[in-house]
């Protein structure tokens, strides 16, 4: 038969497909996002039936629970659900620079120690440069395997041979498919190398990581697809002028999400941070108005982090006001709350609001927390530095109970705290804690009479 070959565009962004060109993608609305592919439209699989294919009883599975490897990286295996699975297909996204390749060669280092045979299959470095940044992170064993492909057939022929038990790809935009012809980093290349490897992950019972780059968007370039074809989408976010670095758990077929596992980039790789609260405190000013610790929960685990807000008169008509770390609207949101509750004029007021250590935090028990800093700054009167709160507010000023109370007070208590302000509904059935004051408020009203 004849091959016929057919062009077609798709939407970078979505995976739209298209026999014509368009400005605007229907689908997802992103403009200047259709490329041409050409596709081979000889190679049709046959849709014949194989084999005899059976149903399987659910008894009859065994179940996977105990099919875990730890990573050697209690933060990362925390945001995998308890370890790497085998047979799982992992996605690390990332800004370019932020550490996807450190990250994966320190969990290559420590894997290999523990005699457990990984592939690191790099498309973007030579082996040289492997070489630099697996000594810039030291101690390596001598076992582990590495390989510069980009071509999926020559890696899935080295991955059968070879029989690893986790398998690092790094970048998913480099690998190209012989049989598709249009160029790497394209839908369609990504997406059939996406499917290839989920084949071999699949069916050798393999772990395999792959590295995404990501848009100027935030999200893995390539079609959307990408993410539901994998079993777990892990982000990596920070300042990539800071240090510390966070992985965050979007999508996991084998865990909870929105775990959170915390990271230093240090001279010599990525270290955990164990205690991210204190790491997120560190460096709070003492004595300063328009500062507050407020209690977020991650996952299952309570972060303090510090709010800064930082309110003046506007010199143009128009107010100013920036959130970094936090939802920009609901800043505004919040403060047209306090103009109703406290009668305060802040429409004229710029205001500038953060959340320091680079964290991102849109939970809605940060709420308090970020009236306080804003009144705090407004009235330039400082808060005692020994007070935490945590808190939902409602457009009517009142504050509203958030869940995991008893664990968020522990680690403020942990961490030196002398008082707590708090739903005043979240503290019924709670077991009595000591070290700590707790302050229950109805509304914000109550809480900023409390500061008082
Ligand atoms: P890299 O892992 O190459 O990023 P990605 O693969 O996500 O693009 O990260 C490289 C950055 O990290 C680079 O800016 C240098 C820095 N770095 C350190 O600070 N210390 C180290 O030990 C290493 C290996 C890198
Ligand atoms: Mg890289």
């Amino acid at each position: 038969m004849a091959k016929t070959k057919k062009t077609v565009f798709f939407c970078q962004s979505c995976g739209y497909e298209s026999v014509k060109w368009s400005g605007q993608c229907p689908a997802c609305h992103e403009w200047n996002t259709f490329v041409e592919e050409v596709l081979d439209e000889g190679k049709k699989i046959s849709r014949k039936g194989t084999m005899a294919v059976r149903p399987v009883l659910l008894s009859e599975i065994t179940s996977s629970q105990d099919q875990r490897i730890s990573s050697g990286m209690e933060e990362l295996d925390r945001v995998l659900g308890g370890g790497i699975v085998t047979g799982s297909l992992v996605l690390v996204g990332g800004d370019p620079g932020i550490g996807k390749s450190t990250l994966l060669l320190q969990v290559c280092q420590k894997l290999s120690e523990k005699h457990i045979q990984v592939l690191y299959v790099s498309g973007e470095e030579s082996l040289q440069q492997i070489r630099i940044r697996a000594d810039r992170i030291g101690a390596f064993t001598e076992d582990l395997s590495l390989l510069c492909e980009t071509n999926l057939a020559d890696i899935r022929s080295v991955i059968e041979k070879e029989k690893p038990q986790v398998v690092v790809i790094d970048s998913i935009q480099t690998m190209f498919n012989e049989e598709v012809t249009s160029t790497p980093g394209s839908v369609s290349q990504v997406r059939e190398s996406t499917g290839i490897l989920m084949q071999i992950a699949k069916v050798l019972g393999i772990a395999v990581f792959v590295v995404g780059h990501v848009t100027k968007e935030g999200v893995v370039a390539g079609p959307r697809v990408l993410e539901h074809m994998v079993d777990t989408v892990l982000y990596f976010e920070g300042d990539r002028h800071g240090t510390y670095r966070i992985l965050r758990g979007v999508k996991n077929r084998f865990g909870s999400t929105n775990e959170i596992g915390v990271f230093e980039m240090r001279q010599n790789g990525l270290t955990e941070v164990k205690n991210p609260s204190e790491y997120m405190l560190s460096g709070k000013p003492k004595g300063a108005s328009g500062s507050i610790v407020a209690c977020s929960m991650e996952g299952t685990r309570p972060i303090l982090v510090e709010i800064q807000a930082l309110v003046c008169r506007s010199v143009f008509g128009m107010a100013r006001r920036t959130a970094a770390g936090t939802d920009y609207n609901r800043i505004n949101l919040l403060m047209a709350v306090m103009e109703k509750s406290f009668g305060m004029h802040l429409s004229d007021q710029d205001a500038y609001v953060n959340i320091a250590g680079g964290i991102r935090i849109t939970e809605p028990a940060i709420d308090l927390g970020l009236v306080l800093a804003i009144y705090s700054s407004y009235k330039n009167q400082p808060i005692d530095e020994k007070i935490v709160c945590f808190g939902e507010v409602g457009l009517s000023g009142e504050v509203r109970a958030v869940s995991m109370v008893e664990q968020r007070i522990l680690e403020a208590e942990k961490m030196g705290f002398e008082t707590c302000i708090l739903p005043k509904v979240s503290m019924k059935g709670l077991p009595q804690i000591k070290g700590i004051r707790l302050i229950g408020v109805e509304s914000i009203r109550d809480a900023v009479d409390f500061l008082r």
